[in-house]
């Protein structure tokens, strides 16, 4: 399957078509294997056994145990779990937390939440690639600081950071400090293995994927304070209650075997596109700049975060939907003006020219011609609205460093 004929689909971090062969795998158990995981009688005992197996493959696939796997509804509620939970499990140790400027809203409006709630929280900057340094992690940290939440690759600019040293610094500070990550961008990229990352708790969710929506993990080391936050039946360990969604997890664990397959295939495509486009924009478009890592190493293969001066990211995307092309851009209109992107302010993008962001986003749907019709599109879209724009200036010298290519 593709997208339908004339549209054409570059926004694979806000979630992906999910995959044939996971749809195949969640089907039966829709159909035939719909009984309740908790039941005594032999059906129920089919779905309890596809439960577990997908259990395995997804702790296989971390490098963790199957009983440190807690199955949720994505992302949003695995974030929301890892920072309430440790929380919640910690009050006699301390209620201090430390995260990030740019992390997903999942985080930073749980932190937000539980500021009100009498907890402290200490928010760590950035360098102007959208990277964490950890010597700043290890500096934000205080003795009772029970948990620290930082990103192993940014939704936006798609940074990614280095978790094991960010563990190693943080540990040396305060050894009890418990550490999540939000791997929801890098898990369809790479191979994560919760040891080597050196954290305590690690989200995922399927749809970024190629897995359906709605479904999610919480790796959680064992031993790791975490008091449930969804209450009413002992399901995950008395970590999670409700009555498990047996076919999204499947199709969960399904979805990430098959990207553990097909890693290598899917990081040459990205990459080889993602390089074109980096290379190709600036030249074809005046005044536009990358944003986030120059170095392909430290940034997620397929991310291509671009600012266009002169112009805002949610008119570029209007006229290219018109066009046929999706994308997406870091800023977001609220009640009529255009909010810059928080992730751009933090890496200190001037405001005026963040409102002008755009996010191109590659994977499975994409090829060649994909990456040759945007190369087409945008360049005149971006010229038409310049022309149309009342009062036309020089870019301002404080623009300058974000527009060299
Ligand atoms: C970094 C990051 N964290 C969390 C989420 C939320 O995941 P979900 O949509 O599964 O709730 C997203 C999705 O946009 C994300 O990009």
């Amino acid at each position: 399957m593709s997208e339908p004929a004339g549209r054409t689909y570059l926004d694979h971090a806000a979630t992906t078509r999910p995959d044939e062969r996971v749809v195949e795998a969640m089907l039966p158990y829709l159909r035939e294997r719909w009984h309740n995981p908790s039941s005594i009688y032999v059906e129920a005992q089919a779905t309890r056994r596809a439960i577990d197996e997908a259990r395995e493959t997804v702790a296989d696939l971390l490098g963790a145990r199957p009983e440190e796997i807690v199955f949720t509804s994505g992302g949003s509620e695995s974030d929301n779990l890892a920072l309430r939970g440790v929380l919640a499990a910690s009050r006699s140790r301390g209620q201090h937390l430390v995260t990030t400027a740019v992390e997903h809203h999942a985080v930073l409006d749980t932190a937000e939440q539980l500021q009100h709630e009498g907890a402290t929280v200490s928010l760590v900057g950035v360098d102007r690639e959208g990277r964490v340094d950890p010597a700043a992690v290890a500096a934000a940290v205080r003795d009772d600081t029970v948990l620290v939440s930082v990103m192993h690759a940014n939704n936006e600019v798609g940074a990614i950071n280095d978790l094991a040293a960010i563990g190693r610094a943080v540990r040396e500070r305060n050894p009890r400090a418990v550490l999540h990550t939000d791997a929801v961008q890098s898990a369809a990229h790479f191979a994560l293995d919760v040891n080597r990352l050196g954290v305590d708790l690690l989200t995922i969710t399927a749809h970024k994927l190629y897995g359906p929506r709605g479904a999610g993990v919480l790796y959680v080391r064992s031993g790791t304070p975490l008091a449930p936050q969804i209450l009413g039946g002992s399901q995950e360990r008395d970590r999670r209650a409700g009555t498990e969604n047996t076919a999204a997890i499947v199709g969960l664990a399904t979805a990430m075997r098959l990207a553990h397959e097909e890693r290598e295939a899917d990081l040459t495509r990205d990459r080889a596109l993602q390089t074109r486009l980096l290379t190709e924009l600036p030249r074809r478009i005046p005044l536009l700049g990358v944003t986030g890592p120059r170095d392909p190493a430290q940034r997620l293969p397929g991310n291509v975060s671009v600012v266009v001066g002169f112009v805002e990211g949610e008119s570029i995307l209007l006229a290219l939907d018109l066009a046929g092309v999706a994308a997406s851009s870091g800023s977001a209109c609220t009640t009529g003006s255009v909010e810059p992107s928080h992730v751009l302010v933090a890496m200190g993008v001037p405001p005026d020219l963040a409102r002008g962001s755009l996010r191109i986003t590659l994977g499975r749907e994409n090829a060649e011609r994909d990456v040759d019709r945007l190369l087409t599109v945008l360049p005149p879209i971006v010229e038409r609205m310049r022309a149309l724009s009342p009062v036309r200036v020089a870019a301002p010298p404080e623009w300058a460093p974000w527009l060299v290519s």
